[in-house]
């Protein structure tokens, strides 16, 4: 059933598009809207679009509606990257990787001079932490990092698990494991404490990236990040 946040999102963040743009593409149901739209409208218009996908479902995805998708490593830089999120706060930081792609969703973000979300209005929050925090890890020795998670920093660390409760992988043959930071107050320091241990790869902790936050109301409601 079609999502009309989500789709009011997506909609709007297509006249961010313009021609000969280089665009990266998001993963999610609201990027999945996204992209359909965008490569209707690349048809329809004719335009020159590259892009530049953040899983290998969103690229497929792109490819078989015709649009030209390229690896990241191809390009130096996207003018615009288009993606939704788990959890967004007032101040436009968020959590992403619901989906697992949370690496490849910040590696491409970085790679953007503009990051947009499109989000419904359920996914914005006074404080993040009302959705589990995704972090990536090396297979290798990750049950130490799991021990980390739960008695170094107390966080409640689970496993993510596929419906057949087999551990998921992710496009980079990673785990993922889930977090509670509803009662951390700084997700700065948080964010620096666990990039820096061995074994995690990345986290969901989008801090300072979003530059422009469309939510999918009546009419969508555009917010930019205010530096
Ligand atoms: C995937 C993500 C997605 O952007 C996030 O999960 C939002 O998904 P949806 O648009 O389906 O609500 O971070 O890793």
């Amino acid at each position: 059933m079609v999502n009309p946040g989500k789709e009011a999102a997506a909609t709007a963040a297509l006249s961010y598009v313009e021609d000969n743009m280089y665009v990266g593409l998001g993963t999610g149901s609201t990027a999945k809207i996204f992209i359909e739209k965008l490569a209707q409208r690349v048809k329809d218009e004719n335009l020159t679009i590259t892009c530049a996908a953040t899983s290998i479902f969103s690229a497929e995805l792109a490819a078989s509606l015709g649009l030209k998708v390229v690896p990241l490593d191809d390009v130096d830089e996207l003018d615009i990257n288009v993606d939704g999120a788990d959890e967004v706060d007032p101040q436009l930081n968020g959590i992403k990787g619901g989906g697992a792609a949370l690496f490849y969703e910040k590696i491409v973000a970085k790679t953007a001079k503009k990051n947009i979300w499109i989000v419904d209005p359920s996914k914005q929050s006074e404080q993040l932490g009302s959705f589990k925090l995704p972090i990536e890890v090396l297979p290798f020795g990750s049950k130490h990092v799991f021990n980390y998670l739960k008695h170094d920093l107390n966080l409640d660390p689970t496993f993510r698990l596929q419906a057949d409760g087999s551990l998921l992988t992710t496009d980079s043959d990673n785990y993922i494991i889930d977090v509670d930071v509803a009662k951390i107050d700084n997700l700065y320091e948080l964010a620096d404490e666990l990039i820096r241990h061995v074994g995690i790869l990345e986290h969901g902790l989008f801090m300072d990236i979003c530059d422009i936050l469309i939510v999918g109301d009546e009419p969508a409601q555009i917010i930019e990040r205010q530096n």
